[in-house]
């Protein structure tokens, strides 16, 4: 079998076009899955591989787009280590005992993959036997602990991260203890993807540039992504560094590790890839809301990314954070279209 088109991309291998595939491109942009989500809660889809699979499967047989990404959330790790975590309609995540004492970290277990993430793994083996012969990929994902610590303190989603900081400044050598499980469920968790199919491994640090400044990212934050990374390298398959909101330090994030390393909209992609060296791979970095404009807008902000890579390999084509579910689903369409077509062309060298 053939290595997909995305994964040699992400290899920065010469390509025959730019591979797209859009953040949260499952979801409730798409009237299918409101409709699944009519009989489902969000966890329900999650604990239910079929259901999973389908729901993974839905944006990539209506757009086609060059990957799929598994259906799940970089909450649920956080139920099997203790904590309870529901879905309030509108409100988002909610869990109902929050960390807030050391003793309360303490108590978190640490249980493999294999044993409270089960349901996920075995959507990915149902995607990957479906998808293979279509030569599309799954992309595996988890949270960071950075954001994955946050929830977990907070009690769900927050604006300016006080509890979280005000713990990490106050309880170092909690924080660490704290952070060094995050890793150890994790690790196992992206491991466990790739082995159950998974062509390439996401990590999600979504709200580590909203919080902290550089200084605080390399105390707090950049030693436990580092081993992280290190120990998917035993994986064997690209990954790609997540974060928004970190244009500031990007060359540190870059340095933390990842093939790839995902960008925000903040600043034109060229400027990016420059500040993070032309040795990684980058995804990117279409502003979401760009996919709320009228065609003409759009169209010329997606050439607008698109020009940025000077025609460079290891570009793949990507929002710089999810889609919105008010989306017009027209618009995805024509946007893998055209980034299909401006990108044609180029050698193989398979
Ligand atoms: O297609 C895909 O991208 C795969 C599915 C996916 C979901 N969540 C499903 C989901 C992925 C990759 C995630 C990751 C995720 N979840 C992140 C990291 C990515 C990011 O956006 O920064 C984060 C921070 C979360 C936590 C989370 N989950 C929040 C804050 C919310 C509520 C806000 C919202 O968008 O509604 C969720 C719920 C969630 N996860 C939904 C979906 C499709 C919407 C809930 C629903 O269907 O009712």
């Amino acid at each position: 079998m053939s290595t997909p088109l995305l994964i040699r991309a992400m290899r920065r291998e010469r390509t025959e076009r730019t591979p797209v595939w859009l953040m949260r491109q499952a979801g409730r942009f798409l009237p299918e899955y409101r409709k699944i989500r009519e009989r489902h809660s969000i966890l329900e889809i999650i604990d239910r591989p079929d259901v999973a699979a389908e729901v993974t499967m839905q944006p990539v047989d209506r757009f086609g787009l060059d990957a799929a990404i598994i259906f799940a959330d970089i909450l649920p790790p956080l139920r099997g280590m203790g904590l309870e975590l529901s879905f309030a309609e509108g409100e988002g995540p909610v869990i109902s005992n929050p960390l807030r004492t050391t003793r309360d970290i303490d108590m978190l277990a640490a249980p493999p993959a294999a044993e409270i993430l089960g349901t996920t793994l075995e959507a990915i083996r149902l995607v990957a036997r479906e998808l293979e012969p279509r030569g599309i990929p799954v992309i595996g994902f988890a949270g960071a602990p950075f954001t994955l610590a946050s929830y977990a303190i907070e009690g769900g989603t927050s604006r300016s991260f006080s509890r979280t900081k005000a713990f990490m400044y106050t309880e170092p050598a909690a924080w660490k203890r704290l952070m060094t499980k995050l890793v150890t469920v994790q690790g196992d968790f992206l491991l466990a993807q790739a082995e159950a199919g998974a062509s390439a491994l996401q990590l999600f640090d979504s709200w580590v540039g909203t919080a902290l400044g550089l200084a605080d990212y390399i105390r707090f934050v950049q030693p436990y992504n580092r081993r992280l990374f290190e120990m998917l390298g035993r994986a064997g398959v690209p990954i790609v560094n997540f974060s928004t909101g970190t244009t500031a330090y990007i060359e540190e994030v870059a340095r933390t590790g990842g093939d790839v390393i995902s960008v925000d909209w903040r600043l034109p992609l060229g400027e990016l890839w420059k500040r993070i060296g032309y040795d990684r791979a980058i995804q990117g970095n279409l502003d979401p809301a760009a996919l709320l404009a009228p065609w003409p807008e759009l169209k010329y902000q997606i050439e607008a990314v698109l020009a940025q890579t000077a025609g460079r390999e290891g570009h793949i084509f990507n929002l710089g954070h999810g889609v919105f579910p008010e989306t017009p689903v027209e618009n995805v369409q024509r946007l893998v279209e055209l980034v299909h077509e401006r990108t044609s062309g180029g050698e193989d060298h398979e």
